[in-house]
């Protein structure tokens, strides 16, 4: 075991890599900036598994270019669509991934957007630094309630559910729609399972929370955006590719939305002069809903544990692809 080659491709929290030190032969990539695709293709020749980030597109080539030697993939994150797992699992290689531990942070982060985007509270802060702030005004910054408001969540998985849980203390009216959701914990919650269409009409808050896939690509797009609540709000701490960004604009712009807080966005990061970074109704913070210092060191163990059992041929305890480990009996 201690002769398998890893490469990982960022510096990730000490609590993992001390474990892989003792397991394999470790390669860190030492930049800032994740590998380029060249370097990519030429670390993993010959490795044996894989710790990526979500910044890595792990498909067919880097596949190839690793060799058939390779038999563990594991990826430091909850969500997996940069990986083509169909083509893991062709291969008989287990993807590992995080979900459950960064749960709570992830949805303590959508909570704070939910409510920095309800009262303005970026904006706020913007305007006092430009030295705006003359006197105490009547009528500025007027923002939304929270409190009674109506969250609707597209996606009832852990993350959802956390933020339904939150929404509880808000005495919000809680709407989900998730067709893969199936289970009882919603009557807990006091969540009310909808269509997405009345989902979106009846919401003063739409916060996204589903897997990014070649269904939910754009699901939320201009068609969505008009069915949506005239003065409501997105948040969207999920994938960017779930939302169509330019008809966002639009929304924002026509003030059918009143704001909108993304974590994630379709490209990432941004790039300078996005029509987006100049709207003033808009938070967009740098994909870190897992950045607290507690949920990232546990994705680093959990991300480590996975590969490591994959090395060693046992299941992974999170793996994308249980499949794998049918195929194998
Ligand atoms: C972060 O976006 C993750 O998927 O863990
Ligand atoms: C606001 O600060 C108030 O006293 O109403």
């Amino acid at each position: 075991m201690p002769q398998d080659n890893v490469f990982v491709t960022r510096l990730i929290p000490q609590a993992g890599l001390e474990k892989l030190r003792g397991a394999c032969r470790l390669e860190i990539w030492p930049g800032a900036l994740p590998p380029a695709r060249e370097a990519l293709l030429e670390k993993v020749r010959g490795i044996h598994g894989i710790l990526c980030l979500l910044t890595d597109r792990i498909d067919r080539a880097v596949m190839d270019a690793a060799g058939p030697q390779l038999r563990a993939i594991s990826t430091y994150a909850v969500g997996f669509d940069n990986i083509d797992v169909v083509e893991a699992t062709q291969r008989g290689i287990p993807v590992g991934h995080t979900p459950g531990v960064l749960t709570e942070a992830c949805a303590d982060l959508t909570f704070a957007l939910l409510m920095a985007a309800a009262r303005r509270v970026v904006e706020g802060d913007r305007q006092v630094r430009a030295g705006l702030w003359r006197t105490w005004e009547p009528l500025g910054w007027l923002g939304a309630d929270v409190h009674e408001a109506v969250l609707g969540l597209v996606g009832f998985g852990r993350i959802g559910q956390a933020v339904a849980k939150r929404a509880g203390g808000f005495g919000m009216r809680v709407l989900f729609h998730d067709p893969f959701y199936t289970g009882y914990q919603h009557e807990a919650l006091r969540a009310q399972p909808v269509e997405l269409d009345m989902l979106l009409a009846q919401s003063d808050f739409v916060s996204l929370h589903a897997p990014l896939t070649p269904v939910t690509r754009h699901l939320i797009n201009r068609e969505s955006i008009a069915k949506m609540k005239v003065g409501s709000i997105l948040i969207n701490t999920a994938r960017g590719g779930l939302l169509d960004q330019d008809a966002l604009v639009d929304g924002l712009s026509r003030r059918h939305l009143a704001a909108a807080a993304l974590d994630v966005t379709d490209p990432e990061p941004m790039p300078e002069g996005h029509p987006l970074l100049r709207l003033d109704n808009v938070i967009i913070t740098p994909h870190i809903a897992s950045a607290s210092t507690t949920a990232r060191g546990r994705m680093a163990v959990l991300a480590t544990d996975n590969l490591i059992a994959g090395l060693q041929g046992r299941r992974m305890p999170h793996c994308a692809n249980p499949q794998v480990y049918e195929n194998r009996r």
